[in-house]
């Protein structure tokens, strides 16, 4: 191709730059937030046009963000689906107008071969992580608080399931109050509140493991305010690894998190292009993260801020 005299070399299919609809739940948490700045990062280094579409925590905005995307023949969808159900129709309509849709960081219950693939971490596993470093931790003994995500949402559903199939092997593990404080941080303070006044002020509660670290570090001012040290009367565990928490850990407030990476555009964006070039893509690109004590925050916290 040449324009104003200047050669330029041939692209091939794969090379030209993709149009891909992005469609994210919100910004309900610091986690959040870092991963649609990395997607949005992503897609420029790579010259990808990203349509980006913040559905405000709504399913049905998610639906209309997809279905515009559809009509305008983008080459590619990513989807943070809100909740787990409800998605089969505008998946089918994806798939009958050819276009891959790469599921970021939640679930959905439809059948696989709706989508092409899931770009994702292993909550259940992460639940899972956070109980068995709890039972090492109490010696198997702790009535507990739990501050779960957003209600019908798979990492608040599966994060619960992995937690809960650990302490049932511990007898005197319990969950003894769960409710939502949906993924935010002002959530979690609220229902922390409500489960610090319901248990004695606090005193019946051992720990508090929470589906995310932005409703941890609301549950840390709940438990200041009602004049319990955090970390030290009440253990907390948390999932994300975002830098306030880090923070809060290099100041003793609270004890563990795991890192929930929120680097997924690249993988996402090299399944869609593997998927034009007809490459077979699997269905499920893990992306685990480990589990950080307060031996590392300080550190963790310059390197993350
Ligand atoms: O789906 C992942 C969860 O959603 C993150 O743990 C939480 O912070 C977010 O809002």
């Amino acid at each position: 191709a040449a324009v104003a005299g200047i050669t330029l070399p041939l692209l091939s299919v794969s090379a030209l730059a993709l149009t891909i609809g992005f469609s994210q739940i919100g910004s309900e948490s610091g986690w959040r937030t870092s991963e649609t700045e990395s997607i949005k990062a992503e897609a420029q280094r790579r010259g990808i046009d990203l349509k980006f579409s913040d559905a405000q925590q709504k399913q049905e905005n998610q639906i209309k963000a997809l279905r515009s995307f559809i009509a305008q023949g983008v080459d590619g969808i990513l989807l943070a689906p809100v909740v787990e159900t409800g998605w089969d129709q505008v998946l089918k309509e994806a798939n009958r107008a050819k276009i891959p849709v790469v599921l970021i960081d939640r679930g959905v219950d439809s059948d696989p071969s709706l989508y092409l693939t899931k770009v994702a971490s292993d909550f259940k596993e992460e639940g899972a992580l956070a109980a068995s470093w709890l039972a090492a931790r109490t010696n198997g003994k702790c009535d507990i608080a739990e501050l779960q995500g957003t209600v019908g949402s798979s990492a608040a559903i599966d994060r619960k399931s992995g937690f809960d199939s650990v302490i049932s092997n511990f007898p005197n593990m319990k969950i003894i109050r769960s409710q939502s404080g949906d993924f935010t941080r002002a959530g979690g303070k609220e229902v922390m509140e409500s489960f610090l006044k319901a248990e004695n002020g606090g005193k019946n509660i051992c720990a508090v493991f929470a589906h995310n670290d932005d409703m941890a570090l609301g549950a840390i001012l709940a438990i200041k305010e009602a004049g319990l040290k955090p970390s030290k009367d009440i253990i907390i565990v948390s999932i994300d690894a975002v830098p306030d928490i880090f923070k809060a850990m290099a100041d003793g407030e609270t004890n563990a998190t795991i890192e929930l990476n929120p680097h997924l555009g690249g993988p996402a964006f090299d399944a869609i292009n593997a998927s034009k070039k007809g490459e077979s893509v699997d269905k499920w690109i893990k992306a685990n993260g480990p589990l950080y004590l307060p031996d590392t925050a300080a550190e963790e916290y310059q390197k993350r801020k």
